[in-house]
Order: C-alpha cells, then sequence, then structure tokens
C-alpha cells in the first residue's frame, strides 16, 4: 500500500529514472519528471499515460521548480552531472547543479509541503578504503569534488528541520545492466560492451575494488525506501550494493557471459583508484531489502539488448556517454 501519490523525479529522464519511472506508473505512482533531457526524449512510449507528467526543466531554475514540484508527496532527486569526468569539465557547472540547485530543490520541498525527500548521493564518497566492509558508520573521504559535493548536500539534507519534512540518504553502488537510457560509462557495462564490439576488454587498472547494483534491484530499493514507513528511513543513511568485485572479476564475469574464448583482457593504466568494498546490511536489517539481480544477469540483459538492436553505436555514441554528451551541448 502506498502511502505517497505523487511523487515529483528531478534527473527523472536519466539511466536510473529510465528504467524506474515505468515501474513507478506500474505501481499507480503519478509521476512527475523535472529533467533538462540532456539524453533526449526517452518516454515516447509513455507519453499517453495521464499518470506521467513531464517537464523539461533546470533544477537551477528555482521558481520553475517551485511551481513544477506543486502537490507532490515526496521527491526523489537524481538530476546531477552524474560522473567525475563530466563534472570536472567545468567544476563551475558542476557545482551550480549539484550542490547549488540542492537549495533549490530543498526550497521546494519547504514551499510546496513535500513530506519525504530521497537525496540520491553515490557510495564513491567513501573513497579508497582498506577495510573489508566499508558501512554507512565509516568515515567518507571523497577523493573528487563529484564525491564531495555528493557529501555536504548529505550534510545540508540531514540538517533540515521544516514541516515535520522526512529525509533520507540512498548511497548506491555502480548501476549496472539495460536501461531505455543507457550509460556505457559505467564500469559492467562498458566492459560488457567492449568486450561485444571490440572483441576486446580493456581493463583500465583491474584490482580496485567496486560494488555494484544491478539496475533493477536499484529501482526496486527506492520502491522500497518510498514506502517505508517515516521512522525506519527519517535522517538515515544506506548503502545499497550487492556484488563487490575487483575490476578484473567483473571482466572475467562478462567473458563467462559471453562465452567467448577468444575475448582478449588489455590492462591499461588509470588516474581512477576509487577502490572501496560497500557493506549493504543495514538496507536488509531496516527496510528488508536484499538485492536478487546479479551482475551475470545485467551483462546478459546489455547482450540481448545488443543483439536485438536497442544499442547504436555503444562505444562512441554520445548518447550513452555522458562526457561525450558534455562535451557536445557545451551546457552552460
Ligand atoms: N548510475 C550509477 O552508477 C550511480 C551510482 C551512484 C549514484 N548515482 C546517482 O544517481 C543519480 C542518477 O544517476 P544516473 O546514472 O541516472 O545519471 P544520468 O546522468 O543518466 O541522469 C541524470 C539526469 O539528470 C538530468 N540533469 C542534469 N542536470 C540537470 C539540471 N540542471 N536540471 C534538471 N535535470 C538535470 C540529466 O538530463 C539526466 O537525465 C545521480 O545523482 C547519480 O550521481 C548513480
Amino acid at each position: 500500500m502506498t502511502q505517497f501519490k505523487n511523487i515529483f523525479i528531478t534527473g527523472g529522464a536519466g539511466y536510473v529514472g529510465s528504467a524506474l519511472v515505468p515501474n513507478l506508473l506500474k505501481k499507480d505512482y503519478n509521476v512527475s519528471v523535472y529533467d533538462l533531457y540532456l539524453y533526449g526524449e526517452i518516454f515516447s512510449d509513455l507519453k499517453s499515460n495521464p499518470n506521467l507528467n513531464q517537464i523539461r526543466g533546470d533544477i537551477r531554475d528555482k521558481k520553475k521548480l517551485i511551481e513544477s514540484a506543486k502537490n507532490s508527496d515526496a521527491i526523489l532527486h537524481l538530476a546531477c552531472i552524474s560522473n567525475d569526468p563530466s563534472y570536472e569539465l567545468n567544476p563551475t557547472l558542476g557545482k551550480s547543479i549539484n550542490y547549488d540547485a540542492f537549495f533549490n530543490v530543498l526550497e521546494a520541498a519547504e514551499k510546496n509541503n513535500v513530506k519525504r525527500v530521497i537525496y540520491v548521493s553515490s557510495s564513491s564518497v567513501y573513497g579508497v578504503k582498506k577495510e573489508k566492509n566499508v558501512t554507512e558508520e565509516t568515515s567518507p573521504e571523497p577523493l573528487t569534488d563529484y564525491s564531495k559535493y555528493k557529501l555536504e548536500c548529505e550534510k545540508v539534507l540531514l540538517n533540515s528541520n521544516f514541516n515535520g519534512l522526512e529525509c533520507v540518504i540512498a548511497r548506491p553502488a555502480t548501476v549496472c545492466g539495460y536501461a531505455p537510457r543507457l550509460r556505457i560509462d559505467l564500469t559492467v557495462n562498458i566492459l560488457t560492451l567492449n568486450a561485444l564490439i571490440n572483441k576486446k576488454i580493456k581493463i583500465f587498472g583491474g584490482k580496485q575494488l567496486r560494488p555494484n547494483i544491478n539496475i533493477k534491484d536499484m529501482v526496486k530499493a527506492y520502491e522500497i525506501i518510498l514506502e517505508a514507513p517515516g521512522e525506519k528511513i527519517n535522517k538515515e543513511i544506506f548503502n545499497i550494493g550487492y556484488q563487490n568485485k575487483s575490476v578484473e572479476d567483473i571482466a572475467k564475469i562478462v567473458k563467462g557471459v559471453i562465452d567467448d574464448n577468444s575475448l582478449e583482457f588489455e590492462y591499461l593504466p588509470t588516474t581512477d583508484m576509487r577502490s572501496y568494498h560497500i557493506n549493504s546490511d543495514k538496507i536488509k536489517r531496516i527496510l528488508n531489502f536484499e538485492p536478487k539481480y546479479t551482475l551475470e544477469n545485467a551483462v546478459q540483459s546489455l547482450v540481448e539488448a545488443y543483439n536485438n538492436g536497442l544499442i547504436k553505436d555503444g562505444l562512441s555514441n554520445p548518447l550513452y556517454h555522458n562526457i561525450k554528451l558534455m562535451q557536445e551541448i557545451n551546457l552552460k
């Protein structure tokens, strides 16, 4: 039984949103997507759905954001310059969207009496960690501005106190698997497309540990957080991950699923040293959320989509690679 009916999703036309929005519509939510649609009109099939309201808007446009969030019960804040290279391309722009505009989101929540805000942070706030189990108690050490401002927004949210707002923070692992707006700049996805297209898997580094979450589980986790009673989630932080694997082991999984012995590995150096092993027991303990879909399932979903012609020009199409698109559009 859903306690909130009207869900406002900033950045809902991105990778995660493209899988989440159709799912929430199926569950009878009214969904408003507020997005710049940098990666295109991804919900054309859903245009006639009366429960979907699409608003092309910038979260930096405070007036429009506040107006658009009217009558919302909950806000899920996904809008973001969502990886390190895209952020670093224009740090001033990155900060204005990823940090400054977060105050607009909170003002939209306050002015519209929104009951719950879910802030989507990232497990990359932990940086490099040697310990086996990085829990929500482990002190974050963000290595980049993208991660640093994720953490700063968390602090702002935890200190927000208006209208009895319930707030909750998600720290997802790297998402993987096929979705209508696909990102191929993420570990599992890029290794898979490399294997399919180049018949070779380029491994940058290899020993870094990366936590992963299948997009199907990611969607389920947000649904559960939306439905959870306030007292279980208010002011809580949840790691959301499943299998922690080294980049090299992910490459081996890709090779295993594609089942092509001729696939070669090419090892290349990297400056991306993020390495951490997250523990996601808390969300299981408190919200009874347990991931079901494996890395193998994610790779399989990408292989099927590729074989069905759903992924066009996977390694160079800017629609799948945030940094390429940001370079092309020169967003101001
Ligand atoms: N995908 C992952 O592996 C992952 C892991 C951890 C955390 N996250 C976080 O989850 C969220 C969603 O990630 P994603 O992979 O779907 O990212 P994405 O880049 O696919 O989607 C982001 C969306 O935000 C929109 N957007 C950007 N700037 C905007 C602005 N100023 N106003 C309105 N809309 C704007 C874009 O058009 C895009 O549709 C992000 O906050 C990201 O940091 C993602």
